[in-house]
């Protein structure tokens, strides 16, 4: 793991026995060092470090968040490990879809065992599914062992509810409602020392009439573009090549600052960043995507050969009452432009099946347009009521069966287009991005993603004995190539030898 360098603030020099400051994120530093007392008086006690341990569930924004709860442990004094059967755990979690918070429940239950047999354990939950009242009600009910409880909005606390936490007795709970607040500068820990997300944005405006992330990560608000610039600059002197810019909308970026700015504008100060080599984003909202994206992407040399976007629903009906504002046509037409300007971009979407009212005839339009723009790779989910949404008091909710057959339909044809896009580049030599050893000589197969952009990994056994590495091409496609762990972090040109379904084996010319 690798340290971002706003960890220089040096907490040895923060006076703790006078009131804590008001100001941010001068409050947080204070409540670290008290927390780093505490760690100190623990490894006196008990001759070791206290160990800490951060579960993501959800989405890439999540992921990041995760990095910051990382990065406060670490500063002060946790020693980060992988393993549930530490000293204090944090799950950061989401409610996109049911699942989400099914898994999360059900790793609570055996967090609940693990601290039967260690008393001293504290087991703490944030993240978007504690914005929901009821989850806390069952929480509070069912789940009492848990000693610490706080939401979106005020994740930036942390170091202090975590202070709290270890005076307190039985659960704190801190939940807002919302926030307009943005808080800077406090540290985080990554997960690969060469590339990183950045949150350009918080929220969403959108309230796709499915969707349950505008209620609980609040109204959209931009990072001030300095700031931005600020964070990336620093990453890249700490070694960082290629930055992931996140948001919910990132094409409504800007829009609500003081002096507002572009997305495209945006993208290109960031390209000027001398040392950066990649940029990649996520995600784009079709209703959003300007002519000057596409434009500012057509010229770039940072800016990766990828687009999200995330279509939803093929059927004009079903965007209507999704609240997407934009038609078949319209997607069509957009895809094609985008196309036309940017011939090697891959395009990769999200689709929904079952949304209440979707006819198999609602489907079909899905599979036209997936066999028209030729995604070259899709998330597909099934529908998932969620509670305060308005998608959940439609009453044509599809039957079970016809959703599986649909979602089986779909899967197939978003896998064959998906497959013949990233055979094109077969036979040639493009630059990739090594990220990381490939698993004990077996191949990894890009499959489908349990959330989004969480993208399980399945095995598939190549045999291979030599050592392979892994690494990603500008357009996100996966090669597996012979090397080593020197190679990790590393641009280096490869020749496509052999297309395996969704990825390829290669070498390093
Ligand atoms: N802001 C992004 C998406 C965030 S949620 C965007 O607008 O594209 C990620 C994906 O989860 C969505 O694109 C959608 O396909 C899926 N999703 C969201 N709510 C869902 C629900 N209630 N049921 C099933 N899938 C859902
Ligand atoms: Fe949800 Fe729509 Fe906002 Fe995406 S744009 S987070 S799908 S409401
Ligand atoms: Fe899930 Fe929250 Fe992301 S609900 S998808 S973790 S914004």
């Amino acid at each position: 793991m690798s340290r971002e360098m706003y960890n220089e603030i040096d907490l040895a020099k923060i006076n703790i026995n006078v009131e804590p400051p008001t100001e941010e994120p001068g409050r947080q530093y204070y409540f670290m060092a008290k927390c780093c007392k505490w760690v100190k008086d623990f490894e006196q006690k008990n001759g070791r470090r206290p160990t800490a341990c951060v579960t993501t569930f959800g989405c890439q924004m999540n992921a990041r968040d995760s990095e910051k709860l990382a990065g406060i442990l670490e500063k002060a004094g946790y020693q980060l490990i992988d393993n549930e059967k530490a000293d204090f755990v944090i799950f950061n979690t989401c409610t996109v879809r049911d699942n989400a918070n099914q898994r999360v429940y059900g790793r609570l239950g055996e967090l609940g065992g693990h601290k039967r047999r260690n008393p001293g354990m504290k087991i703490a939950l944030c993240g978007c599914m504690m914005q929901e009242p009821e989850v806390i009600e069952k929480l509070r009910k069912s789940y009492s062992f848990v000693d610490l409880v706080f939401g979106t909005h005020n994740i930036y606390k942390f170091a202090e509810l975590l202070y709290a936490s270890h005076e307190a007795e039985g659960m704190v709970v801190d939940i807002w409602k919302d926030t307009d607040k943005i808080v800077e500068d406090l540290p985080a820990e990554r997960k690969y020392p060469f590339k990183s997300g950045i949150n350009i944005m918080f929220g969403c405006n959108n309230f796709c009439s499915y969707c349950i992330v505008p209620y609980v990560r609040g109204r959209e608000r931009s990072r001030k573009p300095e700031d931005i610039l600020e964070e990336i600059r620093r990453l890249v002197a700490d070694g960082v090549v290629e930055v992931m810019l996140l948001g919910q909308n990132v094409n409504s970026y800007g829009k609500n600052l003081d002096n507002p700015i572009t997305f495209a504008q945006l993208l290109r100060e960031v390209e000027k960043i001398d040392g950066l080599k990649r940029i990649r984003f996520m995600t784009s909202h079709p209703k959003d995507l300007s002519d000057e994206l596409i434009e500012v992407m057509a010229q770039s040399e940072k800016i990766c050969r990828h687009l999200h976007l995330p279509l939803q629903s093929g059927s004009t009906r079903i965007l209507e009452r999704m609240n997407r504002r934009y038609t078949k046509e319209q997607f069509l037409e957009l895809a094609q432009r985008i196309r036309d300007r940017i011939p090697d971009i891959a395009i990769t979407t999200d689709i929904i099946v079952g949304f209440p009212g979707e006819t198999p005839e609602d489907l079909e339009e899905t599979i036209d347009v997936v066999r028209r723009v030729k995604f070259d790779n899709a998330f597909t989910f099934i529908y998932s009521k969620r509670t305060g949404t308005p998608a959940a008091a439609m009453e044509d909710q599809v039957p079970k069966e016809q959703v599986k057959q649909g979602f089986d339909r779909l899967l197939k044809t978003v896998q064959d287009t998906a497959r013949s896009q990233v055979a094109k580049y077969e036979g040639r030599v493009m630059e990739a991005l090594i990220e990381e050893i490939t698993e004990k000589g077996n191949s990894v197969e890009k499959s489908q993603p349990t959330e989004n952009g969480e993208v399980m990994e399945k095995e598939h056994s190549g045999g291979e004995s030599v050592s392979m590495v892994t690494g990603r091409l500008s357009n996100n496609t996966i090669v597996h190539v012979p090397g080593d762990a020197s190679l990790i972090g590393k641009t280096v040109k490869v020749s496509l030898d052999e297309c395996h379904g969704f990825y390829y084996i290669g070498h390093c010319v």
